[in-house]
């Protein structure tokens, strides 16, 4: 398994260009599905669990085929509706088939995906929704079978606005018969970009980001271009990593909104943000200050995936900062990796107080999951000396040649593969 070797202390600079959003790329590769032709995929990011994705998509019977960030899916020739035990092992958010499988094949056969690193994850909201829209749900064990004639619209009120399960309903709904109304449906960015890859290809969906969303089913879907967007998760890491160095950056390919719900974090830390039309600089403090308060929160809140790597930067400000971590109920596991870097933060349930300490020092670690990963290689990028980040396929699941994109912006971190230092590969600025 690959490790990071990082020597910290360097300061950052230059500019950035953020990938394709891992959480995009997944349920719009799910939702190509549904489409008689071909769809071709602009900016999908070259990720491990974009690849899962895809081997789905093989595994299922459609041609897929990839050139550069570009993915055209042709679904024509859909011969199976089982994805199996192992591809659900190895990504959990391949539940996201079940609503697109069952639209198209009128049968959906996986295996129940169970927890993972951050928490116990049910999908009883997306299993409940689905009967709603008239599929039929046999659970055994391990396994669940969902088979559908066809699936008729209604109204689906959310308890909580899970992105799976709107994303789910979306996608099953939009190919039925009649209005389909989501109450309290998630709002997230990349809700939005579903619907607007969904609509390009014929589907009437209408409110993709407010509180209700209405999609009027229609018979079929035709093929389309889309451009998946920015990963709002990535600028973040890359913002801690600036906050953490004392560094100044530019993001580009940024989209504002996307970010809003962060800005405040890295203000009250004392980092100045300048945003042009699609880019970010942000220019961070000698030392930073504390945040106050940090709660995570469906969009528009902060999000869960960002709080790891900033409670990282946190972790050498000035003062006590406080992270509340309400969405996912192991996301705290990271942190008694980082306190190996001498940092003190302290958990309490849902809670985690970061007394921030001068400085870090190198430590060898394991990334304990995705975004928990991206915040020890922050703490290392921040640490005196050299350590080690073990477990990074983690990390390789949701950020593409992280060790290139921060060494081009002038950090000291290598790919150990082997035993063996890789060769960096060349700049990954795309135009
Ligand atoms: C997605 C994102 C993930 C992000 C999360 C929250 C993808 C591939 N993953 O995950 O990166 O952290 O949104 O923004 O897009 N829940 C239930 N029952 C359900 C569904 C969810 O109780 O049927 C709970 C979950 O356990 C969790 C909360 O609802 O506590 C939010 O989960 P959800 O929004 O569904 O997250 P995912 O779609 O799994």
């Amino acid at each position: 398994m690959d490790t990071f070797k990082i020597t910290g202390g360097t300061s950052l600079g230059g500019s950035v260009r953020l990938h394709g959003a891992k959480n995009s790329a997944l349920p719009i590769l799910a939702a190509s599905i549904l489409v008689s032709g071909e769809c071709i995929i602009h900016n999908c990011p070259n990720l491990s669990d974009v690849r899962t994705t895809i081997k789905i998509l093989e595994n299922l019977g459609c041609r897929v085929t990839q050139n550069g960030s570009d993915v055209t899916v042709n679904a024509e020739t859909i011969d199976s509706s089982d994805i199996d035990e192992e591809m659900m092992r190895t990504m959990r958010s391949s539940i996201i088939f079940l609503g697109s499988l069952v639209s198209r094949t009128g049968q959906a056969s996986i295996f129940y995906p169970g927890g993972c690193e951050i928490g116990t994850r049910p999908v009883d909201m997306h299993l409940k929704a689905l009967k709603s829209l008239g599929a039929a749900i046999c659970e055994n064990g391990s396994s669940i079978v969902c088979t559908a004639s066809s699936l008729k619209g209604a109204k689906i009120i959310l308890p909580f606005p899970s992105v799976g399960a709107t994303e789910n309903i979306m996608i099953a709904a939009a190919v039925s018969t009649g209005r389909t109304t989501i109450i309290n449906p998630a709002r997230e960015p990349e809700i939005v970009d579903l619907a607007d890859f969904l609509n390009k290809c014929g589907a009437k969906i209408y409110g993709a980001g407010e509180t209700t969303i209405e999609i009027d089913g229609v018979s079929k879907l035709y093929p389309c271009e889309h451009t998946i967007i920015p990963d709002r998760i990535l600028a973040s890491t890359y913002m801690s990593a600036c906050a953490i160095t004392g560094s100044e950056i530019v993001i580009d390919d940024i989209r504002p909104t996307h970010l809003s719900p962060v800005f405040p974090a890295f203000n009250e830390m004392g980092c100045r943000l300048y945003l042009g039309d699609k880019s970010l600089k942000i220019q961070a403090p000698k030392r930073l200050r504390r945040v106050r308060m940090i709660k995570t929160m469906p969009f528009p809140g902060f999000p869960t995936d960002s709080h790891s790597p900033v409670a990282a930067a946190l972790t050498v400000a000035k003062g006590t900062s406080v992270v509340q971590e309400n969405i996912f109920e192991n996301r705290f596991r990271y942190v008694s990796e980082l306190n190996r870097f001498g940092a003190d933060i302290q958990v309490n349930d849902k809670l985690a107080v970061i007394n921030g300490v001068k400085h870090l020092h190198s430590a060898n670690v394991n990334a304990t999951d995705l975004r928990g990963g991206a915040a020890l290689v922050v703490a290392a990028l921040g640490a005196e000396g050299t350590s080690t980040v073990s477990c990074i396929h983690h990390i390789d699941r949701g950020y593409e040649n992280l060790e290139t994109a921060l060494s081009n912006l002038g950090a000291d971190i290598k790919r150990i593969s082997n035993g063996k230092e890789t060769v960096q590969k060349e700049c990954n600025k795309k135009e």
